[in-house]
């Protein structure tokens, strides 16, 4: 048995499988974000490590504990845990959807430059990323920045507190921009920068290796083997990409979750020069591509639940579905807490452009649809020009459970749509890592292709793809358009 731990934003969810495969339980624990300062969000990692604690304790009871063999994980990314000498957490984690560090984003950009940024590490700073909250807590936290001792990203806490172990993975580290991504070491220019030691940051393994084994103490507590190895794990994108299969060139993961991601994996580390595409470590041993989009089921969410007090979602998706496709000229721009890949702009809004009086409900759900997949294009057609062409999408995430989003991303992207037999996301990917690491298969991929099944395709309509092409044209238009709209809003 084997068990993965994704440790999200809102709550950890944990998964048991067996060999085969098969999931033989799941259990989540939520916990408090604390959002303040319009944009700024943290998070206590005690409490990830007691709903990590109480999962476990939930997953093991029925089942034969004697029989666990690994524990991995795939961790929400870029968030900033530090430690002191004891190993306390010197202040709350800065999570990955904060974005206080623009100042910190514009030194590392402007005034160290982006050449030496991507020459270092591969991608740029963001505003999300862990280099630019180190620079702010030393910049504003400086009694805090002196106490550190250890800097780790979210999941790698849970496994120290699970092995005693100071690790991280390849793919995590990828989101830090402390780290060189081609050559998968720290970037020793950035730690030089940044003004710590070398040993402040943690061990860095390919994501199916064992760090290390269980606590003695925690297994004797938890009543679980003390042969039990903790498995380095992966960043939640690259350890969903795992669970969907994406993990082949070609292969490209859409997830339809909160955000929206384009994953593409890449048989060589590729530069995207642009800077527009995170070029990251894959968990499989090899590298990968994606783009970001901040808002993406989270629209959906919004529209039917917050704009149309309904929970009603067949209702409003049946509406949706009798509209043609474009929605009757109406466009719906999905930036609704700014907006990542590909424009790197907080600023951003969401809107809907060319209503007219004939438009019902239904046009413009769908045109939320529509945006979505208009801005998960955005990512693809950067993908294409970085040379990687989609033999097969894998779609997952919460809003790939009803049809028509799925249909639409086919038309949009004019290419067949997979879906997956277990919708699992990211933790299955942690489990099946776990199950690497433990020696149950020999690398990532035969884990994937003994394990990961698929269930309906869906084929683009060749005359969709068509109008697409046209409405994706305009929709492409209006960031250009906006822009400066935008910033003014915000400067209100
Ligand atoms: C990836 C990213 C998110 C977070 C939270 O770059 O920001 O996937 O890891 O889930």
């Amino acid at each position: 048995m084997f068990l993965g731990i994704d440790l999200g934003t809102s709550a950890c969810k944990l998964l048991l499988i067996d060999a085969k495969g098969k999931v033989l339980a799941s259990v989540s624990k939520t916990y408090p974000v604390n959002y303040f300062n319009q944009n700024w969000a943290e998070q206590n990692p005690e409490d990830w490590w007691k709903g990590v604690k109480e999962g476990i304790e939930d997953i093991m009871k029925g089942v034969d504990r004697s029989q666990l063999r690994s524990i991995s994980f795939s961790g929400q990314m870029h968030g900033l845990v530090i430690l002191d000498k004891e190993n306390n957490v010197i202040r709350p984690a800065i999570l990955w959807c904060d974005q206080r560090t623009q100042k910190e984003c514009d030194y590392l950009n402007k005034d160290i430059g982006t050449h030496k940024m991507l020459n270092w590490t591969g991608n740029i700073a963001l505003t999300g990323f862990t280099a630019p909250k180190l620079f702010w807590v030393k910049n504003n936290e400086p009694e805090n920045f002196k106490k550190i001792n250890k800097v780790l990203l979210p999941k790698d806490y849970i496994a120290f507190k699970l092995s005693g172990e100071f690790s991280s993975d390849v793919s995590d580290a990828s989101g830090t921009v402390y780290f060189d991504v081609k050559k998968r070491k720290y970037s020793s220019e950035m730690i030089e920068l940044i003004g710590l030691k070398s040993d402040s940051f943690p061990k860095v393994y390919e994501s199916y290796e064992a760090v290390g084994k269980i606590l003695p103490e925690l297994a004797s507590e938890m009543n679980l083997p003390s042969s039990v190895l903790i498995v380095a794990g992966a960043g939640d994108q690259a350890a969903g990409a795992v669970g969907t299969g994406a993990v082949e060139e070609g292969i490209i993961s859409v997830a339809l979750g909160t955000s929206g991601v384009v994953f593409a994996p890449n048989d060589a580390f590729t530069l995207d020069k642009k800077h527009a595409l995170h070029s990251f470590a894959h968990a499989n041993g090899q590298w990968h591509q994606m783009g970001v989009i901040l808002s993406a089921a989270s629209c959906l969410k919004w529209w039917v639940e917050d704009v149309n007090g309904t929970k009603d979602y067949d209702l409003l998706l049946s509406e949706a579905e009798k509209v043609p496709a474009g929605s009757e000229r109406l466009f719906f721009v999905p930036y609704l807490i700014g907006e990542r890949t590909p424009h790197n702009d907080p600023n951003a809004k969401g809107c809907f452009i060319g209503l007219n009086v004939s438009h019902k409900r239904g046009n413009m759900t769908r045109a939320v649809l529509e945006g979505v997949a208009f801005a998960l294009r955005d990512t693809l057609e950067l993908l294409k020009e970085s040379g990687i062409s989609a033999k097969e999408i894998i779609i997952s995430g919460g809003g790939s459970k009803g049809k028509i989003w799925n249909q639409i991303v086919a038309d949009v992207f004019s290419s067949n749509v997979k879906t997956l037999v277990s919708n699992e996301g990211p933790a299955y990917g942690a489990a099946l890592l776990a199950a690497v690491g433990a020696g149950e298969f020999s690398s990532v991929k035969e884990a994937c292709s003994s394990c990961v099944n698929y269930s309906e395709n869906f084929t683009p309509d060749s005359a969709k793809v068509v109008d697409y092409n046209r409405y994706y044209e305009v929709y492409r238009s209006l960031y250009d358009t906006l822009k400066s709209t935008f910033a003014k809003i915000s400067a209100l």
